[in-house]
């Protein structure tokens, strides 16, 4: 062996690896400095509520999705996308019970669909890339609010186009009281004391253009909007105050807290509200997560939300993902003073009603990422983009999974990568039963339609599977970072009747033909 050889050797690595250490530093240098230091000179916007008419006993709301023009800066023009405006769409608001149906016109010269994420839906009314509005065409969706409530999202589930519809502006906000919410002593005046945050990471040009496609299969912004406003602050009254927070980002995950390190309470998680409010000093959220949560500023302080680092410097690779470059701020709230002493929550705000593990009709293992082994010719070799579920990518023909109606499963959710992965169902809201065996933290013991899985952890989720079966109509189950759902993580489940010859015949093909004849 040549040792004067093996030392240059040595030596060139060692040059590779500060090259690596100093590009990482000027990266999370230059990611750090962009959303930090915020002036807040923008009011927040509140996206309007949409007002339906009346048919009968029937609420229809009408949507238009459209290109439009719309301004983050003053002066500057950017291109996007919106329902019945240029970002962003209004809310929806509605009470468990009613009966909805949607006049939704795509004017874009594109394909879309509107996915009512969180809802307990007919698979036809999901708004998955199997209800394709086609360009000129309108989509009339309709169903009865079964949830309890909470606070849902809709947004588009384009096969192969989600991450980039939803990047130009299109997603809002869908709100669902009930009778125990509207009894409860919290704040629920919307955009007065209940204020919506819908949270996105952009990347902008000078130009003052969105840009999108920054080369990698996770996008990650260095601007944050909130409900499309940058730089915001809004304006409440110093007392509690409710913020529905819902990560509407492609791929950032955030960890939210206030400024001053406030203690706060999480009142719900995806699906309704919690048993009881949760104290906590940060939230972690995930795309496609949602988090209620109340805080007290009747000291008529000001604060801000703002992501804070992860402390954990242990994963290099999460972090990196999570943008871990220190804190940066996200919303300043401007409190009025008023006369309100401090104000207790309710100690009891839900009840949930538990199944138990022994009654799971089966046991479903979901393994995230790992090799892909169906043998596909879809992978597109040398980017590496693909992520599988199970070890295959998103096919719409195949059904991977066939659920008996009224069954309940727990799905044993691995992830085999380096990185997080939230992982979402439709259909259904679950309960974590363990992560990695351990119960969940508190905040987390209500209803989730998505949950985070870290790498390398064990997640099981449980859920009864209700009301709708169809055998040809497919839900989907994937990962909500919005590129990697878009590069084939997403699977198919079919709900079908107990009497179905298809009850157990996992991995069975559509008939997609057909099916395309029915819309
Ligand atoms: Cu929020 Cu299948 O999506
Ligand atoms: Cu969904
Ligand atoms: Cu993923």
């Amino acid at each position: 062996m040549n040792y004067s050889k093996s030392i240059k050797n040595g030596l060139l690595s060692l040059a590779v690896i500060l090259t690596l250490l100093v590009a990482l530093v000027v990266y999370l240098a230059y990611i750090r400095t962009m959303n930090a230091g915020l002036t807040f000179t923008n009011p927040l916007h509140i996206p309007p509520i949409l007002e339906p008419t009346l048919e009968g006993d029937t609420k229809v709301f009408e949507l238009e999705i459209a290109n439009g023009t719309h301004q983050f800066f003053a002066g500057q023009d950017a291109a996007t996308q919106g329902y019945n405006g240029t970002y962003l769409g209004p809310t929806i608001k509605v009470k468990t019970g009613d009966n909805v149906r949607f006049n939704i016109v795509n004017t874009l010269d594109e394909v879309t669909t509107v996915h009512w994420h969180g809802m307990h839906v007919p698979p036809e009314m999901d708004g998955t890339p199997h209800q394709p509005i086609m360009p000129g065409a309108t989509w009339h969706p309709h169903y009865e609010i079964k949830n309890e409530a909470s606070t849902m999202w809709y947004h588009p589930h384009t096969h192969g186009g989600t991450a980039r519809q939803s990047y130009f502006g299109l997603a809002g906000l869908y709100i669902i009281e009930d009778e125990n919410s509207a009894s409860l002593d919290i704040p629920q005046t919307y955009g007065v004391d209940d204020i919506p945050v819908i949270l996105q990471d952009r990347l902008f040009d000078d130009s003052g253009d969105l840009v999108y496609g920054n080369g990698g299969n996770a996008f990650l912004g260095d601007t944050i909007l909130i409900n499309g406003t940058h730089n915001p602050y809004v304006t409440v009254d110093g007392k509690l105050i409710r913020f529905r927070i819902l990560n509407a980002s492609n791929a950032r995950i955030y960890r939210l807290a206030f400024s001053d390190g406030r203690e706060f309470h999480q009142i719900a998680t995806d699906g309704g509200l919690l048993e009881a409010p949760v104290a906590l000093d940060m939230v972690k959220l995930a795309p496609g997560e949602r988090a209620e949560i109340v805080v007290d500023l009747s000291d008529d302080t000001d604060v801000t939300l703002v992501s804070l680092p992860d402390p954990s410097v242990l994963s290099m690779f999460e972090n990196a993902f999570e943008n871990e470059s220190g804190r940066f701020d996200l919303l300043k709230i401007a409190v009025t003073p008023t006369e309100t002493v401090s104000a207790a929550l309710p100690a009891v705000l839900n009840v949930i009603e538990r199944w138990d593990e022994a009654d799971a009709a089966r046991v479903r293992p979901m393994q995230l990422a790992g090799p892909i082994t169906d043998g596909s010719d879809r992978v597109i070799v040398g980017q590496g983009r693909q992520i599988p579920i199970n070890g295959k990518l998103m096919d719409m023909a195949r059904v991977d999974a066939v659920v008996t109606l009224g069954d309940i499963e727990v799905w044993e959710v691995t992830n085999a990568g380096g990185v997080p992965h939230p992982f979402h169902v439709h259909d259904i809201q679950f309960l974590v039963l363990d992560r990695d065996g351990t119960p969940p933290p508190l905040n987390e013991r209500g209803w989730k339609d998505t949950t985070l899985v870290n790498a390398g952890e064990t997640v099981r989720i449980i859920a009864k599977y209700t009301d709708f079966a169809n055998e040809n109509v497919p839900y989907m189950f994937h990962c909500h970072i919005m590129e990697h759902e878009d590069n084939g993580m997403m699977g198919q489940f079919t709900v079908v009747a107990p009497d179905s010859d298809l009850v157990g015949s996992d991995g069975y093909m559509l008939d997609l033909d057909m099916h395309a004849m029915e819309h």
